[in-house]
């Protein structure tokens, strides 16, 4: 979590350091914070909440200077307010830190010992203090750093700016992204390419353990042990328009509406449309021997994992265990030799899934990344990458990519298949022609979002709602009720429908909606049992459905959204459209920020 930038410039940097904060809000937007150099002084300018209070801070007192650092903050350790803010600061230098410090208490008290007070209850202030208390100590600013990187345990990614060397800053990171940007005559750190774009192209990834002194001309990268090392200089595509609304109201919704385009051209990288086979990158390790998959993820991912999880048995008849990140290490997995182990997220960066990615490599498990962004941590480590090209993604709650880690699933689980001797080509040809009909099935579900907004009043006034489905259609019940909660603030639970009646039917009156996903097909009939069980109990329903469905059972419901008929394979992907939509509308209608919802972060780099 938190986005830090840093630059190394030829005229004043505040205004180009607050442009970056703006690119990375999305990894944080607690409280924000810059330090420049000027005139042989550190001039820090903190605020606590959203970017526009730094904003109107500097402002009211501008930071000049030729060099600075800048923050945005997803709280962990210590309240969102302004105190806590980075950059933290001593006498003699500014810091900001990505990442969490494990052993900040015994660091902290061990300055307390040292007669050094810190003013902040963040875990990063400590490293602040650890360093200038070298260079109070006649430490070159390199050597002080080199002194303390060692002792600090956990994740971080840093960049500090030193009172009396105007010349450079130091960056370092182990756990936490950090990437060096060659611009003209300057130079910049950041988290990621997107906060430098419009800066520069040309980027550098700092590998694990890697520091750096960052000077316009001449910067140099050491690794962990302090040898030199050279690392590549990439391109980045990260595009500075990318993060802009257009004419759409949130980043949400623009990436709502986006789905169809960036699924065709996700799937676009996945099948051949001119003997309509599936077509995966070329990887050196045979697919048809797997005969185990794990899937493990966060959020949105897992789900789109636990819907994975229907095709991989189906059409290639492998069993696949699923987890979420934060448990899988610690129950202790068993790991079958030479499994395949796939891991599913939209940021490549998310700690407890980078975590588990590295467990299993350790364990010698062929690695798949499914992942939104190509130069992520997850995308380098990964044996076998699976790269979906949904484009940048802002909006905190997770949409369009979710649809294209479907898309890639579904042409993953189809080619294991076919390798496996278990999908002929007609079926073959069958499962492409579905998912190619996709992008324009979501274009469909998408020309209802106006009766989607006109029922959106009718939910937002719940304190709960639950949403139920069967089989593939069970998880997005729950991405439903996750997309419900954490942009509206409802209560949400997702069920399996046939699970109702084991408990939380009991949970029904007529303030609860239940959202009901049942396309027509071989599960409708018994899905609208379960529906008429909570029918009978005053329950409220809202029924997602295609035509068909709706004549046969959207009488007597709160409200009836149209979907269009698609096949079952790609219902996951059409379906996730009016719940998406849905959360969307209600989270406007209660006037919630939409794309940076309380207490959340887009990428969550902490475990
Ligand atoms: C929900 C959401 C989160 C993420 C989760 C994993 O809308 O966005 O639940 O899905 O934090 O993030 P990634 O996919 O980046 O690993």
């Amino acid at each position: 979590m938190c986005g830090i930038i840093g630059i190394v410039g030829n005229r004043g940097v505040a205004d180009r350091l607050v442009d970056g904060l703006k690119r990375m809000e999305y990894r944080g937007y607690d409280s924000a914070g810059i330090c420049t150099i000027h005139d042989g002084d550190l001039v820090r300018r903190r605020a606590e909440g959203k970017l526009a209070n730094l904003v109107e801070e500097l402002a009211a007192h501008p930071a000049p200077g030729a060099i600075g650092i800048a923050h945005t903050r997803w709280a962990t350790h210590g309240a969102p307010i302004a105190k806590n803010a980075h950059p933290h600061a001593t006498d003699h230098l500014a810091l900001v830190h990505n990442g969490i410090i494990e052993n900040y208490k015994e660091l902290r008290a061990e300055l307390s010992v040292d007669g050094r007070t810190l003013e902040s209850d963040t875990d990063s202030e400590v490293v602040a203090h650890l360093i200038s208390r070298e260079v109070e100590n006649g430490a070159e600013p390199t050597d002080a750093v080199q002194t303390v990187l060692p002792r600090l345990r956990g994740a971080f990614a840093l960049a500090i700016a030193f009172r009396d060397y105007p010349d450079f800053l130091i960056g370092a990171r182990r756990g936490s992204p950090l990437v060096i940007g060659w611009g003209d005559d300057e130079t910049y750190i950041g988290s990621d390419a997107l906060a430098l774009a419009p800066l520069t192209q040309q980027i550098t990834y700092l590998e694990e353990g890697d520091w750096t002194v960052v000077r316009r001309d001449g910067t140099v990268i050491y690794d962990e042990a302090g040898q030199k090392v050279e690392r590549e200089v990439t391109t980045s595509g990260a595009s500075a328009a990318a993060v802009e609304k257009g004419n759409y109201r949130h980043f949400m919704q623009k990436e709502i509406f986006e789905q169809p385009t960036v699924v065709a051209q996700t799937l676009g990288s996945y099948v051949r449309q001119a003997d309509n086979s599936v077509a995966l990158p070329q990887f050196d390790f045979d697919i048809s021997s797997i005969r185990r998959v794990t899937i493990v993820a966060c959020g949105t991912s897992y789900y789109a994992g636990l819907v994975a999880k229907y095709w991989f048995e189906q059409f290639a008849r492998v069993p696949v265990d699923i987890d979420v990140a934060s448990e899988f290490r610690y129950r202790e997995p068993v790991l079958e030799e030479g499994g395949l182990s796939l891991f599913i997220s939209q940021s490549g960066e998310t700690a407890d899934t980078l975590a588990a990615l590295r467990h299993c490599k350790e364990n010698g498990q062929t690695i798949g990344a499914v992942v939104n962004v190509p130069t992520s941590s997850m995308a380098r480590e990964a044996d076998l990458l699976l790269p979906t090209h949904a484009g940048p993604e802002i909006g905190v709650a997770s949409t369009k990519a979710f649809t294209c880690q479907l898309a890639v699933l579904a042409a993953l689980a189809a080619h294991m298949a076919v390798k496996k001797g278990l999908m002929g080509r007609e079926e073959e040809q069958k499962v492409v022609e579905h998912l190619l009909q996709a992008p324009a099935c979501l274009n469909a579900a998408l020309d209802h979002d106006e009766d989607i907004a006109a029922m959106a009043p009718l939910i937002a006034p719940a304190r709960d709602v639950l949403y139920i489905g069967r089989g593939q259609d069970f998880p997005l019940a729950m991405e439903g009720a996750l997309k419900l909660k954490e942009i509206s603030y409802i209560h949400a639970e997702g069920y399996a429908s046939g699970e109702m009646k084991h408990g939380p039917i009991a949970l029904i009156d007529d303030e609860v909606p239940v959202i009901v996903i049942a396309p027509s097909g071989p599960l409708f009939e018994k899905t609208v049992s379960n529906m008429e069980e909570v029918r009978a109990r005053g329950g409220q329903i809202v029924l997602i459905s295609d035509a068909k469905g709706l004549a046969e059972a959207g009488e007597g419901c709160l409200a009836t959204i149209e979907m269009p008929e698609v096949h079952p394979l790609i219902a996951p992907l059409v379906y996730a459209i009016p719940v998406q939509l849905l959360a969307y509308h209600v989270a406007c209608v209660k006037g919630t920020d939409v794309d940076q919802p309380r207490n959340l972060a887009k990428s969550v780099t902490v475990e």
